[in-house]
């Protein structure tokens, strides 16, 4: 039992467990069908160009321009901002990817499908976050990614020191608040962190819109919460072998995605599978040419003390600052528990997207969250019987299924600033 906990941190998911059971014949059969010899098929990289670039060479291929800014934390992180910009006039909006991902999955959909275009064709000032550990944000003042205090963070600092740094950024070179945020899951997550603690820098957003909002989990059906069971192993393990960071894009995952992964329809649908395990199944949503280009920039690294405060929120079904137990709490906090971020204060109108096959954000748990937030102003179950975690970024019929909507909404929410259409 215990190796596979490697296996588990290692391939990103459990085979313990919630095993779909039409995983474990193409688990047998999935040896006979890599060739470790054969020569890198490369049909794939040719079908799809978008392989290899990064998120501005992405956004520049697809006929936008884009930019890049670094901005600094006030404790010394520095993160990447991505932008399309927008003419005068425009109305800035600010995207956030979830745990794991990057800028990059805003724009991975391609040209007319994805999010981040489909704002930038409607005339918005398109701004993409990345969170402190990921590839693009993987630099600090004066630590170095190899130290451990690097890493010693959650989406708590994202949300009191991320989030309020790139939105400062951006509000003082507009001179104007956010028209929208729009976070996907973490993305969620540490923005009702800054709401709620920082309440000044929310004010600064005019309305919030959340893909699979992360904030109680207490119902994840994901194998990924069986980590309950080997804390004490993942934590050992991320320090001594990962001095706790949390799966970076490096060369061992490409090595993985390139020669296993993209050998051919089998072993991309094996790879797929092992996504749609973490966070629901929903095959007819994906697009396996897809398959490479996400590989190319997820997993991108975080901190493995993220998973560990999410842990602890499914475990003790309270959105509330990292739980250090009783000696250290009573330091930090004053008090034996951690404190509890003030949900019912967050005045910011916010609409909630879910799927009802989110094996991490359940239907109960955002129904929760409705019942708190005083100004809930949309919420909307994606209408797609199997919409999981991820189908808000990479679902074929993301664009009809969500993004039509979200247009809507920012359209109606301020009819005054109309902005230009086609
Ligand atoms: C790519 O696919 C075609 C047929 O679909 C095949 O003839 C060709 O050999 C493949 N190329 C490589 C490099 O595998
Ligand atoms: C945008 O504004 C700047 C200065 O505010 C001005 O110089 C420029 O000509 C404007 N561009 C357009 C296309 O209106
Ligand atoms: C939060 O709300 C409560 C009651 O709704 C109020 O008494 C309190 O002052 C509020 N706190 C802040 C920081 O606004
Ligand atoms: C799947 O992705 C490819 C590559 O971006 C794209 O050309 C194709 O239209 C997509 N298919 C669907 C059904 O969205």
């Amino acid at each position: 039992m215990r190796w596979t906990v490697v296996v588990y941190l290692l391939s990103f998911c459990s085979f313990s467990g919630a095993t779909p059971p039409d995983i474990i014949p193409e688990l047998s059969a999935f040896a006979s069908k890599i060739s470790w010899t054969s020569k890198i098929q490369s049909n794939n990289t040719k079908l799809n160009s978008d392989v290899t670039l990064n998120t501005l060479e992405m956004i520049r291929r697809a006929g936008y321009p884009a930019e890049a800014h670094v901005v600094t934390t006030e404790d010394g992180y520095l993160l990447t901002l991505h932008r399309i910009p927008g003419g005068n006039g425009s109305l800035p909006v600010f995207l956030q990817h979830a745990l794991l991902c990057t800028s990059a999955d805003w724009v991975i959909l391609g040209k007319g499908k994805a999010l981040a275009y489909l704002l930038a064709d409607q005339g918005y000032d398109v701004w993409l976050g990345n969170y402190r550990g990921n590839t693009y944000s993987r630099a600090h003042t004066s630590l170095s990614p190899s130290e451990l205090k690097f890493w010693d963070f959650s989406f708590h600092e994202m949300g009191i020191y991320d989030l309020p740094a790139m939105i400062t950024f951006i509000t003082n070179m507009r001179s104007q608040p956010l028209h929208t945020y729009i976070g996907h899951s973490m993305g969620t997550t540490s923005f009702y962190i800054m709401a709620s603690e920082r309440p000044k820098i929310a004010r600064m957003v005019q309305m919030m819109i959340n893909f699979a909002p992360g904030v109680f989990l207490s119902h994840m059906e994901s194998p990924l919460k069986h980590i309950t069971h080997f804390l004490k192993e993942f934590e050992m393990i991320m320090r001594l072998f990962f001095h706790d960071e949390l799966l970076p894009q490096s060369d061992l995952l490409r090595f993985v995605s390139k020669y296993v992964c993209n050998q051919n329809l089998d072993t991309q649908k094996f790879c797929a599978d092992i996504i749609f395990m973490t966070c629901g199944f929903d095959r007819e949503q994906f697009n396996y040419t897809l398959l490479p280009v996400i590989l190319n920039h997820d997993p991108a690294g975080s901190s493995a003390k993220t998973i560990l405060h999410y842990n602890q929120v499914y475990q003790s079904d309270k959105f509330r600052q990292y739980d250090y137990g009783l000696l250290k709490n009573l330091f930090m906090y004053h008090s034996p528990e951690p404190p509890n971020y003030d949900l019912a204060n967050i005045t910011v109108p916010i609409a909630l997207f879910y799927g009802s096959n989110d094996w991490i954000v359940n239907t109960v748990n955002v129904k929760k969250l409705h019942r708190i937030l005083p100004n809930v102003v949309d919420i909307y179950e994606v209408p797609w019987p199997n919409f999981n975690h991820l189908d808000f970024i990479w679902a074929k019929d993301a664009p009809k299924l969500v993004y039509e909507r979200v247009l809507k909404i920012m359209r109606e929410k301020y009819p005054n600033n109309a902005v230009s259409t086609e």
